[in-house]
């Protein structure tokens, strides 16, 4: 076989200058496409940073305010807060979930007074009440999570997250069942406005390891992870994921998300093929930490992998991505 000396296609045209890799681009990162995921303690600290998450603070209820309000004059339009919730509150029930006056909600009331037009995400599960760190109810023998009881007091939840004036509840325990549930009782609440954003093909993962340390929630002694084989998925299984995720949109989910994101890009640009719905992807703390702890030894450089690994994200099919960089992000999206 002889090749053409002279190749009539020649792709690199378009990849020549500045000007025409712009006009060329595909898929750009914009601000409204983040979501900061953002930790709320109580009292009157000043932010305490988490050791596994370079640039991550856990914010009193004042800095939460202030946080909100920069986020959003830097273009970003939603937020999920994940409260820090003192020890001592916290029993094998998760009893302080239901506290009408616990952290989460005063959180919600302060963003909704301080930053009106920002969107709010809550999570629903139970593992920041519980002494255990699991997502929900364990069953009488304490072998596993009881399915039905978990599900009944995540409606309550979603309740009272949802009178708060959060705009999405976010069901990230699991549970079979769950989405309708909570939509039946917000609805029986009259509660017809607020979302459903459905953590729908949530792995088991070990990627969630930095996260549990800046919640302070329990993990089995010796490791850095609780075992939640049981309800949060297989790493190996994307049938699995997809039904799953099918599963919540036919129960009411009005956006479905894949978590975490970077490694689970398949199940993404799968799922993106196969529902109509937004679809979210929770760049998750372990995502972050190591391409943090990469740059800090010289090994990558942070921002281009940064950039990289968002892009990927959407570019496999996310509408919306839940990322710690999004402050960072959403600031050098300004200046460019
Ligand atoms: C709680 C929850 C977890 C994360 C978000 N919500 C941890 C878990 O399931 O154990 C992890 C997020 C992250 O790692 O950034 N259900």
């Amino acid at each position: 076989m002889s090749l053409d000396p002279a190749p009539l296609r020649r792709p690199r045209r378009l990849r020549r200058t500045a000007a025409i890799r712009d006009l060329v681009q595909e898929v750009r990162l914009h601000p409204s496409d983040l979501i900061a995921p953002l930790f709320v303690q109580d009292g009157t600290d000043a932010p305490t940073p988490v050791a596994s998450m370079p640039g991550v603070m856990r914010f009193n209820l004042d800095d939460l305010q202030r946080e909100a309000r920069e986020l959003t004059a830097l273009g970003v339009r939603g937020i999920a807060l994940f409260p820090v919730t003192p020890p001592a509150l916290k029993d094998p029930m998760g009893r302080e979930a239901l506290n009408p006056n616990c952290l989460i909600l005063l959180a919600v009331r302060a963003v909704k007074a301080a930053a009106p037009g920002l969107a709010i995400f809550t999570d629903l599960a139970l593992d920041p009440y519980t002494t255990h760190g699991h997502d929900g109810l364990l069953t009488a023998d304490g072998t596993d999570v009881d399915n039905d009881a978990t599900v009944a007091v995540l409606a309550e939840m979603g309740v009272l997250h949802a009178r708060a004036g959060t705009d999405f509840v976010a069901p990230s325990d699991m549970m079979d069942g769950r989405v309708a549930a909570i939509r039946r009782a917000l609805d029986a609440a009259n509660l017809t406005s607020t979302g459903i954003l459905a953590y729908s093909a949530k792995f088991a993962s070990a990627y969630y390891g930095p996260f549990r340390e800046a919640v302070g929630s329990a993990r089995a002694a010796g490791t850095r992870s609780l075992d939640k084989r049981t309800y949060q998925l297989n790493p190996a299984n994307p049938r699995e994921a997809l039904a799953e995720a099918l599963l919540d949109e036919a129960e009411g989910a009005d956006v479905l998300m894949v978590k975490p994101a970077g490694p689970y890009l398949d199940i993404l640009a799968q799922l993106r093929q196969r529902t109509l719905l937004p679809l979210a992807a929770y760049q998750v703390s372990g995502e972050y930490a190591q391409l943090h702890a990469a740059a800090a030894r010289g090994w990558l450089e942070l921002e281009p992998c940064r950039d990289e690994s968002l892009l990927a994200i959407k570019r496999a099919g996310a509408d919306w991505i839940l990322t710690y960089f999004a402050k960072d992000v959403a600031r050098a999206l300004q200046g460019s």
